[in-house]
């Protein structure tokens, strides 16, 4: 794990701010030493503000979704909010597996009460009485270090029916993904949790009116949530002066692939890929960079002063998805690249919609034959790749269906990969 400072703050400022900063420095099991290192001093702020507050702040901040679809979180909590059916449910999605993805991890296994707190704060704000904290099933350590946290919180008062006194009541309850990929998609995971299968539920209704157990729900991904701390220590001002006007706060990116240095790096939004990609040591014959995993696409290696920063790469017609940065030096056989990333779509489809059970195994098809005559496109491959992409990307009922076709897409267009 590599943190850099963001650019804005002064001193104290960047130390609060910084999302890694606890991460390698206190001991993940201790709940004392997590409020010796500032823990708690959100949800207290949280509490002498109110609900309303909070959710003004977080809107304020400009804090959008982490996860990979950036939608604005403080219009998310305020529409469950103001819901007047009730139960209303928070729910984590730890189920991190975008190829690529393994900033969440870090911050559980390194910081987990931050999640703990942050997931109060959150149900506090929208009236939430239960969490539910959805967790990928590959990450065992970032199980028990977060299983420990809540029932360290439990037993303290700082969960349970009477939070620090405050009269308010919260509990998270831990569940566990299988190794699907699909379970991240949000309705997914609801069903998962409800004890269905995990298959997409169409959309609208969004869940801030009715998600888990048909109830008004919100969402957010574990770094979102960690970013609501800041935002209330700090002040919604002060954290939205990093980053860019578009893209506020800091940034976690996932780097890996042919770099010296792999890891999780913070950044303000608003550094370019090349900035970053120095941090981590690029080497030498970079051919291609994939942002935003699977689902995202390519950028060249000419292309490196892109800003990182959602409109900018929404600009660029790229993606920052949820953070994956994956350098390919020319050693990487393209072809055999994108092959794999085909295969992991028709293996993770659920299979619910045609376009997306079909396209999948037929892009599979048309880049294994690709493959197999050493990377040349036969006369009627790429017209086929298109019109099966087309079809995923415009009727597939969910984010996977949708996105299967970016990266050989983006591999076609941008770096002309079987010319
Ligand atoms: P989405 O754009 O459909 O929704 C984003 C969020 O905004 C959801 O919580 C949705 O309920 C909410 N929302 C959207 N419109 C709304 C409205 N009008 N009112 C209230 N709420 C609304 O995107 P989706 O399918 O949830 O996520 C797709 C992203 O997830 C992609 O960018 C992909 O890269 C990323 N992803 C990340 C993974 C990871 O491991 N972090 C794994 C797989 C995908
Ligand atoms: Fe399932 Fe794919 Fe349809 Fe999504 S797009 S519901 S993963 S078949």
């Amino acid at each position: 794990v590599a943190a850099a400072v963001p650019q804005a703050g002064g001193e104290a400022g960047n130390a609060a701010l910084t999302l890694l900063r606890r991460v390698g420095v206190v001991d993940p099991t201790d709940l004392d030493d997590y409020r010796a290192h500032g823990g708690y001093s959100a949800l207290r702020r949280a509490f002498a503000i109110g609900p309303a507050a909070v959710i003004r702040e977080v809107t304020e901040s400009g804090l959008v979704g982490r996860g990979g679809a950036a939608f604005p979180t403080g219009r998310k909590w305020q529409a469950t909010a103001s819901q007047p059916a009730r139960p209303h449910y928070l729910v984590c999605n730890a189920d991190e597996s975008e190829p690529g993805t393994f900033k969440d991890r870090v911050l559980m296994e390194g910081d987990p009460y931050a999640l703990v707190e942050a997931m109060t704060v959150a149900a506090y704000a929208v009236g939430a009485e239960r969490g539910y904290l959805y967790l990928r099933g590959e990450y065992p350590r970032a199980l028990r270090r977060v299983r420990h946290a809540v029932d360290r919180a439990r037993a303290r008062g700082l969960l349970g029916d009477d939070i620090l006194g405050q009269g308010f009541a919260f509990d998270i309850e831990i569940r566990r993904g299988a190794g699907a990929y699909i379970c991240g998609e949000e309705t997914a995971l609801f069903n998962s949790i409800e004890g269905y299968r995990g298959e997409p539920r169409s959309k609208p209704p969004f869940p801030v009116e009715q998600g888990l157990f048909g109830r008004p729900t919100v969402e957010n991904n574990v770094e979102t949530l960690v970013n609501v701390l800041p935002i209330l220590n700090l002040g919604a001002q002060a954290y939205a002066a990093i980053g860019t006007g578009g893209s506020t706060g800091p940034k976690l990116f996932c780097v890996s692939g042919s770099v010296a240095r792999p890891g999780v790096y913070e950044l303000p939004f608003g550094a370019t890929l090349g900035e970053l990609l120095a941090l981590a040591g690029v080497r030498a014959g970079l051919r291609a960079v994939l942002l935003g995993g699977a689902a995202g696409g390519f950028v060249r290696p000419d292309e490196l002063d892109l800003p990182l920063t959602f409109e900018g790469t929404r600009q660029a017609g790229t993606t920052l998805g949820s953070g994956v940065v994956m350098a390919f030096d020319d050693t990487v056989p393209l072809p055999r690249l994108l092959l794999r990333i085909a295969e992991f779509f028709r293996d993770e489809s659920c299979g619910q919609c045609v376009p997306c059970r079909v396209g999948t195994v037929r892009q599979q098809e048309a880049l294994h034959r690709i493959a197999e005559r050493t990377g040349a496109a036969a006369a009627g491959d790429i017209a086929l790749l298109r019109e099966v992409g087309r079809a995923m990307r415009d009727a597939s009922i969910c984010g996977l269906g949708q996105t299967a076709w970016n990266a050989v897409e983006s591999a076609i267009d941008r770096l002309g990969a079987y010319e």
